[in-house]
């Protein structure tokens, strides 16, 4: 599906020279074209990305330059991560372009409102050290959504966000927001992987135009994510891990995924996606592994 959507993104796959502790050196060579998904408005977000839940201080800095250095151009943070002065440290150390990276940050519950939202992202922007943002999202459908949204508008219009989403909203709250919106939100981050598939969900914000962005892609490895049978065969097929199994089935179901590695093996493995395809009988045996229930109950 989202083959059809996609166009390949020449600056992932382009020559770029990185720094590290001042020794530049040219990484072109590991660095894979990464298709990109387009949110309107001319901005194309990477069809894939890195994620920094729980990656803290120097694994934080060190995690991020790495996955700029193997190809990485989408980095997920938010403030509740405690973790946007490392990122926007990794950003820098990586010597890359800014313009070429997609960076997402999130207003937390507590800054959920009109004046509090401008105060957050200000706040997000100063620890990143970046100017502007690629994507915010609200974090939580909870405090005030109205408020919180319309300072978002105002500062996508005003041009220091690319594009405003939201994460963990379900159909009526995405639908309440819209009623007092004047921007359809761009992305909607959820829990999904392979035991909480969410398909209905997936349908309908296909039919509204608004792009499903996977959290914890790999269910954090839960349920036996890395070495399920049924993943695992695919993958011998294929020459390619489970893990590679299921961000290829993210991929072909129009999902952008956002793994978290600190193991820079496993960073470069998950990039290593987009070069086999999953047939209709074997994204038939994966949808037969949904359980249809979130796999982390204490966060809802
Ligand atoms: N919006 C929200 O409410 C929300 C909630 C949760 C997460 N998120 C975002 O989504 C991102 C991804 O979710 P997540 O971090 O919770 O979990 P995840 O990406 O599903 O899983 C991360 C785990 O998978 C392991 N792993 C990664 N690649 C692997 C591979 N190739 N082989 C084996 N193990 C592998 C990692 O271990 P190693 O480090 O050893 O590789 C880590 O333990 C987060 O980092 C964050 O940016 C958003």
């Amino acid at each position: 599906m989202l083959g059809r959507r996609t166009v390949l993104a020449g600056g992932a796959a382009a020559a770029t020279v990185l720094a590290f502790g001042g020794a530049r050196r040219a990484l072109a060579a590991e660095a894979p074209a990464i298709p990109t998904v387009p949110l309107g408005g001319g901005v194309a977000m990477p069809a894939l990305g890195f994620g920094t839940y729980g990656l803290r201080g120097d694994v934080c800095r060190h995690s991020v330059a790495d996955a700029i250095a193997a190809g990485y151009r989408l980095i997920d943070t938010a403030k509740v991560y405690v973790n946007e002065e490392e990122v926007g440290a990794g950003i820098r150390d990586s010597g890359i372009d800014r313009k070429s990276l997609f960076v997402t940050s999130k207003i937390w519950v507590d800054d959920a409102g009109y004046e509090s939202g401008k105060r957050a992202f200000q706040t997000t922007l100063d620890k990143l050290g970046l100017d502007y943002l690629d994507l915010y999202l609200i974090h939580r459908p909870r405090g005030d959504l109205a408020g919180a949204w319309r300072a978002m508008e105002e500062l996508h219009k005003a041009g220091r966000i690319r594009a405003i989403g939201v994460s963990n909203f379900d159909d009526a709250q995405l639908a309440g927001l819209m009623a007092h919106a004047t921007v359809k939100p761009a992305v909607n981050q959820v829990e999904t992987h392979p035991f909480f598939q969410e398909t209905t969900a997936l349908g309908s914000l296909a039919a509204a135009g608004i792009v499903m962005e996977a959290w914890a892609p790999f269910a954090e490895g839960r349920n036996g994510l890395f070495t399920n049978p049924t993943l695992q065969a695919i993958g011998r097929a294929h020459g390619k891990t489970a893990a590679q199994v299921v961000l290829r089935w993210h991929h072909q179901r129009g999902v952008i995924a956002i793994p978290r590695s600190s193991n820079p093996a496993h960073r470069r493995e998950n990039l290593a996606i987009f070069d086999f395809q999953l047939d209709a009988d074997e994204m038939g045996q994966i949808a037969k592994l949904d359980l249809s229930r979130s796999q982390f109950p204490e966060w809802t």
